[in-house]
């Protein structure tokens, strides 16, 4: 049983109740289908998010270490980055940031407020990088400085997408699986954003195990499908070994990608419009890099009839912080940046 394997690992336990599963009434009633929304936005950790259920694992292994500095890297706006600094000075923890500007954006908010702003709160030490496309390497150098200074590093990889941090995405999957079925939502497919595919692998090994065949389309939110499935696969099988399990049989990887356009970071006249419903439908908040391009394609699935029968589970990992680095959102896409 994959339940239990995954007690096996140490986990910090930040998170020690059930995310809620709630139904989306108004959108419901708007989209003429039954809408639910699994609240990963509202884990309890410096504004939330889906990266905190695989930080529980990977600080944990930190901690079990003996390291005294998290180093990590992303986009100057990374959500992952953000929370990874909180953690870190929730635990007494150093924490230094690679960080790139992927969009090339010059504007001071996306330059300084949003995620950007809490890092300096979180005390992070940041390092401006051209580009992240050796992240590997950048981040093996950047440790060898860490050790060279008498420090002991540990790096959490690029959206807290490895093997071990994956495993919070099953754990996840459990719990979902469970509240699916007290809610009578078997037959649901679930909808959620795709990238670094942590979240997307851990939660397709976890919900297989209680809700095996439920449906789980991944919405890309930075490259193609035929690039992305290799990463989601790749990350199924790695999680799977580290619980010594089989890949189940019933585990399918679907994509869509029509939704990241026109690149990772850059919201599109589909990701504002789902932004603003969810905010003027629910008063719920999404995020112009991730959470809006998962909900457009969720939306536009339902207007093109892709889904099939039953209830839709929109998994809503995060990413509110980044409205306030892309203020311009009211002025359209390209005012935007
Ligand atoms: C708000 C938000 N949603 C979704 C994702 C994607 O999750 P993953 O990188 O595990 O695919 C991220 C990753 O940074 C995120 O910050």
């Amino acid at each position: 049983m994959i339940s239990q394997r995954l007690a096996r690992f140490d986990r910090l336990n930040l998170l020690a109740a059930p995310t809620a599963l709630e139904k989306l009434e108004r959108l419901s009633a708007w989209a003429g289908r039954d809408i639910y929304v699994k609240r990963d936005d509202t884990t309890p950790l410096a504004m939330g998010g889906n990266k905190l259920r695989k930080l529980e694992y990977l600080a944990a292994d930190a901690l079990a270490q003996g390291a005294d500095t998290l180093i990590t890297a992303g986009a100057i706006q990374s959500n992952h980055v953000r929370q990874t600094a909180a953690i870190a000075a929730r635990l007494g923890l150093g924490c230094i940031a690679l960080l790139e500007n992927p969009i090339g954006s010059e504007d001071g908010n996306y330059l300084n407020n949003g995620n950007r702003l809490l890092l300096d709160l979180f005390d992070a030490k940041v390092e401006l990088v051209e580009s992240l496309d050796q992240v590997d390497d950048q981040l093996a150098a950047l440790a060898e400085r860490v050790r060279a200074d008498g420090k002991v590093p540990y790096s959490v990889p690029v959206g807290g997408s490895n093997a071990l941090g994956a495993l919070g995405y099953v754990r996840a999957g459990l719990e979902l699986a469970e509240q699916m079925t007290a809610a009578g939502l078997q037959g649901a497919t679930v909808v959620l954003a795709s990238g670094s595919a942590g979240t997307h692998a851990g939660l397709l090994l976890g919900l297989s195990e209680c809700l095996p065949g439920t449906p789980v389309v991944g919405i890309t939110v930075s490259r193609s499908a035929e690039a992305q499935r290799p990463k989601v696969q790749a990350l199924v099988q790695r999680t799977a070994q580290a619980l010594e399990a089989e890949v189940p049989a019933s585990v399918e990887i679907t994509l869509w990608d029509d939704y990241f356009a026109p690149r990772y970071g850059e919201p599109n006249a589909g990701t504002l419009a789902a932004i603003r419903l969810l905010a003027s439908q629910e008063g719920l908040l999404l995020d112009p890099v991730y959470t809006g391009k998962a909900m457009a394609g969720l939306l536009d699935g339902i207007g093109k009839g892709l889904f099939a029968e039953g209830p839709l589970v929109f998994l809503h990992t995060g990413g509110a912080p980044a409205l306030f680095a892309y203020a311009a959102l009211d002025k359209g896409p390209e005012a935007a940046l």
